[in-house]
């Protein structure tokens, strides 16, 4: 009846040893115990299994050029962006796709099987687009692979930022970007965005802007893309990018601004890994943090994602495919480390992320895309706290990496030779 069963897998949502019954690449039954039988049975006796992870925010055109052609010496955003502009009058199509492929590979194997990536437009050869429109198909059978036209060097500033972002959407490229707190001024800021939107609406596209990436409090960008989703009826289809700025703004200021974005239905998609790595560059001591108002946000009703931004490449020499890895860090820089907190951290890179990026058919329900990874956790606290292993990775109901299991037991004098309980361990405590 099934072409896969998992049996006895725990749920994100806290039901423990459920059988998941999957056909045609998609989830037809989820029971406490499924008689039938299966072609494929995969034991996932005290796992987690979740919907595979989400990435709303990256940039696969830089990703694994670090060090090309030189390194980020001071390590802020700006060296980043310059050393981006040193590299791009020598990127290739060839070498774009194989970067680009290499982090594919890497995604699968970490269950990170839906990335919205940037595409720079700076450069009027736009040889970036090209290769990642190739890469979207080549890898479309394993990761849904979004594009958003992003000018990094700014829409009004770069000298084709116009003419090359309206090309990028004329190629195929699905989403309107925008960096409005690197255009020359304020009022070109404001200006990008009145532009940006109008865009999307006529295109009937969705938007997604780097918005206020600054320690500055007083770049309120964020404001004017509210008012501009309002304006032009985007309402859900518009997401902010960073915020950053946020972390910094009056109290006062920010009491009047998260209802206006609540209002515009907007996401907010903060970055967590290299919002603390860039953030706070200017200060002294204290530092800021410059993650934005995580806590504020999701408390007010808006749909907070996490992105990881960057793998290696001019802003950021780490990253590893691993959305756990993300939330670990939002957990720890947001301070949201209580239970309910870690579970709303991980609907961020889940749930929240699919509902940024307007995915189809996703989720752990009856009818959604098989689209699962199988965890060496026991629940959503000890996959967060250990970045837990991705045992099985399945792909519309396909498997398409497997990892061994992480053990260890020590073998003692009068200790059980049979102690085989992985990593995870559930305080008593704790246990259900
Ligand atoms: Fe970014």
């Amino acid at each position: 009846m099934f072409d896969t069963i998992i049996r006895q897998a725990n749920l994100p949502d806290g039901r423990k040893a459920h059988d998941i019954g999957l056909k045609d690449g998609r989830i037809a039954a989820i029971e406490k115990s499924l008689p039938a039988q299966a072609g494929t049975v995969i034991d996932a006796t005290g796992r987690l299994v979740s919907p595979a992870f989400c990435d709303p925010h990256f940039h696969m055109d830089a990703t694994l050029s670090l060090g090309l052609p030189r390194m980020n010496v001071s390590g802020t955003l700006l060296e980043g962006i310059a050393l981006w502009g040193e590299l791009r009058p020598l990127l290739t199509k060839e070498a774009l796709i194989e970067r680009a492929l290499r982090y594919c590979d890497l995604a699968v194997s970490q269950g990170l099987l839906h990335i919205r990536s940037h595409v720079d437009t700076s450069d009027p050869r736009l040889v970036t687009a090209e290769a990642l429109l190739e890469v979207r198909d080549l890898v479309k059978d394993y990761i849904d692979l979004q594009l958003v036209a992003f000018p990094q060097d700014g829409y009004l500033r770069a000298p084709e930022g116009v003419k090359s972002l309206e090309r990028a959407l004329d190629m195929g490229v699905e989403i309107v970007g925008g960096i409005p707190h690197f255009e020359r001024t304020m009022e070109d800021g404001r200006r990008s965005l009145e532009a940006l939107c109008r865009i999307a609406a006529e295109r009937g596209l969705m938007v997604d802007i780097h918005c206020d990436e600054t320690d500055d409090p007083m770049s309120r960008h964020v404001e004017t893309l509210a008012a501009e989703t309002i304006r032009h009826g985007l309402q859900g289809r518009v997401n902010g990018s960073h915020l950053t700025s946020m972390h910094s703004m009056d109290n006062y200021y920010v009491s009047k601004l998260i209802p206006l974005m609540a209002e515009a239905q907007m996401n907010a998609t903060p970055n967590p890994l290299i919002n603390i790595m860039l953030q706070g560059r200017h200060d002294t001591y204290p530092k800021r943090r410059g993650l934005t108002r995580v806590r504020e946000l999701m408390a007010a009703g808006i749909n907070v994602s996490f992105g990881q931004d960057c793998t290696m490449d001019p802003w950021y020499s780490m990253g590893s495919a691993d959305m756990l890895e993300v939330a670990h860090m939002a957990i720890h820089v947001a301070q949201m480390g209580s239970l309910e907190e870690k579970a709303r951290i991980f609907e961020a890179i889940t749930v929240n992320s699919a509902r940024t990026m307007g995915l189809q058919g996703y989720g752990l329900a009856v009818g959604c895309q098989a689209d699962l990874v199988i965890l060496q956790a026991v629940d959503v606290t000890e996959a967060l706290r250990l970045k837990a292993t991705r045992l099985v990775v399945l792909r519309r109901g396909r498997v398409i990496s497997r990892t061994e299991p992480r053990v260890a037991a020590l073998q003692l004098p009068g200790r059980p030779a049979q102690i085989d309980h992985g990593l995870d361990f559930v305080p008593p405590a704790l246990r259900g």
